[in-house]
């Protein structure tokens, strides 16, 4: 049949093309993507992930980071820090284990986070919205026996540095973990992680 050349071209047309844009693909995934992240400021406001360089937060350290109009915590857990959520305060909490879908899967721990240095919170109360104060060192005039954790002017809830709830307090679950994390030079990327890059 006439049409067997015709067919040949169009199929070595469509394998070029298919090899074409695989290779775009795979250099739009490619890691400098990631690292030129760079959205505009209408793009952040929509939802574009934002970046925070860590590396330069001494321990102890609490910085707001916007994300989605809505102010993330990120703080450099200190060693006392890591000691205490190590410690566990387990029975005063209403949900250890992170139970509730508040937080991605791989924040499903006992720091609630993919890297145990760093806490990346939302700052908002899960009561009403307010934003809980960061209590470093002297968080044990609130609950005894626990030195670091955030504490909610409005109604009186509390959370430890892991960003879960205390019992006995208004707000209903743990502070939300946003997905995010973190690239071999140290910068945080909020609202993009693994499955994502
Ligand atoms: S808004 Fe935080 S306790 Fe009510």
């Amino acid at each position: 049949m006439s049409s067997a050349p015709e067919n040949n071209g169009r199929r070595r047309f469509l394998t070029l093309a298919t090899a074409v844009v695989g290779g775009v693909g795979t250099v739009g995934v490619a890691v400098p993507f990631i690292k030129s992240w760079n959205p505009s400021e209408k793009a952040k406001a929509a939802g574009a992930p934002v970046e925070h360089d860590v590396t330069k937060m001494v321990p102890g350290q609490l910085v707001r980071v916007k994300w989605r109009g809505k102010p993330v915590y990120v703080v450099r857990r200190t060693e006392e820090v890591l000691a205490e959520l190590e410690k566990g305060h387990l029975e005063q909490l209403k949900d250890p284990d992170s139970k509730e879908d508040q937080q991605p899967e791989y924040a499903v721990n006992s720091h609630r986070s993919p890297n145990p240095e760093f806490l990346v919170a939302l700052g908002v109360c899960t009561h009403l919205g307010c934003a809980p104060t960061y209590r470093a060192g002297d968080f044990e005039e609130i609950v005894e026996g626990v030195s670091n954790g955030f504490f909610c002017p409005c109604h009186g809830s509390k959370f430890d540095m892991a960003g879960r709830v205390f019992n006995n307090v208004p707000a209903p679950k743990n502070l939300q973990v946003p997905p995010h994390m973190f690239q071999a030079d140290g910068t945080l990327l909020i609202g993009l992680d693994e499955g994502d890059a």
